[in-house]
């Protein structure tokens, strides 16, 4: 076992493990702090219930990371955008206000960002030396699908709503980078010591708008993370073989595999880079023989690489909190 900062930068045959979603609605701890704290934003904005909550998984089953309790949308939020959490709807942004945006500036942003890295400070300081602990990223595109209320229900995007807004499209897209870049280096300086930035609908983009809806504003975060020494993984969900593309053109130092990725083709095709993921969280739903069996594809064919153990999207909040322990030992023992 080793840390997860060690791995990324040195690409040291060892492997790791921690979820995405690790804290959060599948467990009962969580679900008591929610249930006294109505306004999701407010809560990621209580330092000592967010570092609680990130210590919580860590607590139960002794993972090797731990990912700060916050969420993409604190940008948005943080850039003028009020967020709410309506049940079962998700989250709905205020409308998007070009002047609005404009008027930000990196003082005020870091600001109203600051209970954040001061729930890293606390989480940092209660956490074992030997665990890292990650702060993330919305990617930029994954960002503007929802600041300009194209993910209207759960499921659906309006891609129109995208295509009758290029100005603003472009503009999200050259100002977030940033922003985003500052509260990365900000979340580093309070303690965190990896970073990931997630593109959760990446997958949406057409094959002829990747490169500059996705991978160069990826690019621009991994570059500056590069500069400053701070091991970086991406997450461009959905994008199918474009993985690959993805992959030579960002360099990112980790990469994390959606479910839809068969472990044999990145192992092939995805080289010089960590892969961390790729187990459908649906396999935790699954009897415990049947997500063993599912766990051993990935963990058989990373044998002799650098590999993080964690899965293709976030924990489902219906999953037993018992299964997650059952293949946290299987990895252990494997
Ligand atoms: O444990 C962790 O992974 C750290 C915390 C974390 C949250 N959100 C907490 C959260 C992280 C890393 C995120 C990232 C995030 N947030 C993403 C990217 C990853 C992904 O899932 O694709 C996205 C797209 C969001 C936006 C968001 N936040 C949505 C769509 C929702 C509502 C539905 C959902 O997935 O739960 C949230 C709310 C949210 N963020 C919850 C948690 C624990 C649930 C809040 C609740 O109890 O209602």
């Amino acid at each position: 076992m080793s840390n997860l900062k060690e791995i990324l930068l040195n690409k040291k045959v060892c492997k790791s493990v921690w979820f995405m979603r690790q804290a959060g609605r599948y467990l009962p701890e969580f679900r008591e702090i929610r249930s006294q704290n109505q306004n999701f934003i407010n809560l990621c904005l209580n330092s000592n219930l967010s570092s609680e909550i990130t210590l919580q998984p860590i607590k139960r089953f002794d993972l090797d990371s731990a990912i700060i309790f916050s969420d993409i949308l604190m940008v948005p939020y943080a850039l003028g955008q009020n967020v709410n959490f309506v049940k079962d709807q998700g989250p709905k942004l205020d409308d998007f206000n070009v002047k609005k945006f404009l008027n930000n500036d990196i003082i005020s942003f870091t600001e109203k960002l600051h209970p954040v890295y001061k729930a890293i400070q606390i989480s940092r300081d209660k956490l074992s030396k030997k665990k890292s602990l990650i702060a993330f990223a919305g990617a930029p595109w994954t960002l503007l699908i929802y600041m300009l209320g194209a993910k209207q229900t759960k499921k659906e995007i309006q891609y129109k709503i995208i295509e009758d807004k290029q100005f603003e499209v472009n503009l999200i897209l050259d100002k977030i980078s940033d922003y985003l870049c500052t509260h990365l280096e900000n979340q580093v300086n309070a303690g965190a010591d990896v970073v990931q930035i997630f593109d959760s609908w990446a997958g949406l983009i057409t094959k002829e708008n990747l490169p500059s809806y996705c991978y160069i504003p990826n690019l621009k975060i991994v570059d500056f993370c590069k500069r400053k020494k701070i091991p970086v993984i991406c997450f461009p969900k959905g994008i199918k073989e474009n993985y690959k593309e993805f992959n030579n053109v960002v360099k990112p130092n980790g990469l994390n595999l959606d479910y839809d990725v068969e472990p044999l083709w990145a192992q092939q095709n995805l080289t010089n880079v960590v892969l961390q993921g790729g187990l459908n969280p649906k396999f935790l739903l699954l009897p415990e023989q049947e997500m063993f069996k599912q766990a051993e594809k990935y963990l058989k064919t990373f044998k002799d690489l650098p590999y993080v153990f964690n899965l293709g999207h976030g924990l489902l909040p219906e999953t037993d909190p018992d299964k997650v322990k059952k293949l946290i030992n299987f990895f252990r023992e494997y």
